[in-house]
């Protein structure tokens, strides 16, 4: 595992993004695993940077994001889906259809998750994927505790997460679903490459627990360090406690 920890969180930012991009550079057609929240906006925006100075094309790339919240449709500003447009895909040329998000309003649920590991099967499997770290040390919205040889399924979200995500529901715990898709820990683990990325003194706690605690299901997160190709990005706020 390798692990780059930087002085300050815009600092964290720019490396991720790098090795997004050299993954969009290396491959004739590179399969990205995506994933939303705070920490990724800043990443996303480098990328869209690299892509406006004519240094990066999206035209070959394909993505699968690693969770939706049940019962938001794309068109909700807090659905994942309408992030990702927001962030990424609406400022680069990736075709569309090529960027998945799991579908949060289908009407058979079970199906969906069966039809989106199909769709990842189909595409050649992940190359790259993206990972922030949760409050409860969930990667996707693996939530405690999630069996390392998971798949794409329906989850119920944890309390901790619906209160750490609340922000972009009013601050009311109560209005973030209670429940979500999301890529299970074992598809997640069978991607080439995983890069995890995780700033602030918010993180510091969990990441230690991912990164020196016991390898167990009841902390997402720890599955990462069954995986040979994984690199960490922190700053120093997050690697606090873990140094
Ligand atoms: C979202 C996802 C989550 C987040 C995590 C950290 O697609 O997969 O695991 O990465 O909850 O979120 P932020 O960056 O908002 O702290």
């Amino acid at each position: 595992m390798k692990i780059i920890v930087t002085d300050t969180p815009g600092q964290a930012f720019q490396p991720a993004a790098d090795m997004i991009a050299e993954e969009i550079r290396g491959f004739g057609a590179p399969v990205l695993g995506l994933a939303t929240g705070r920490t990724m906006e800043s990443i996303y925006q480098l990328l869209v940077q690299q892509h406006d100075a004519g240094t990066l094309d999206f035209s070959g790339t394909t993505s699968f994001n690693l969770d939706e919240y049940v019962g938001l449709p794309p068109t909700d500003p807090n659905s994942y889906s309408h992030y990702m447009q927001e962030h990424l895909f609406s400022h680069v040329n990736m075709p569309a259809g090529q960027g998945h998000v799991p579908n949060g309003v289908a009407v058979d649920l079970e199906a969906e998750c069966a039809r989106y590991e199909a769709a990842i099967r189909a595409a050649g499997g992940l190359g790259l994927q993206l990972l922030g770290i949760g409050e409860t040390g969930h990667i996707g919205f693996n939530e405690p505790p999630s069996a390392f040889d998971s798949r794409t399924r329906v989850v119920h979200l944890d309390d901790v997460t619906r209160r750490q995500n609340s922000g972009m529901f009013g601050d009311d715990p109560e209005r973030v679903p209670e429940r979500a898709l999301t890529m299970g820990v074992g598809t997640i683990l069978e991607a080439r490459r995983l890069l995890l990325v995780a700033v602030g003194e918010g993180k510091a706690a969990i990441v230690d627990e991912a990164l020196n605690g016991p390898i167990n299901e009841a902390v997402s997160a720890t599955a990462i360090r069954l995986h040979d190709d994984v690199t960490v990005i922190l700053d120093e706020a997050a690697a606090r406690i873990w140094r």
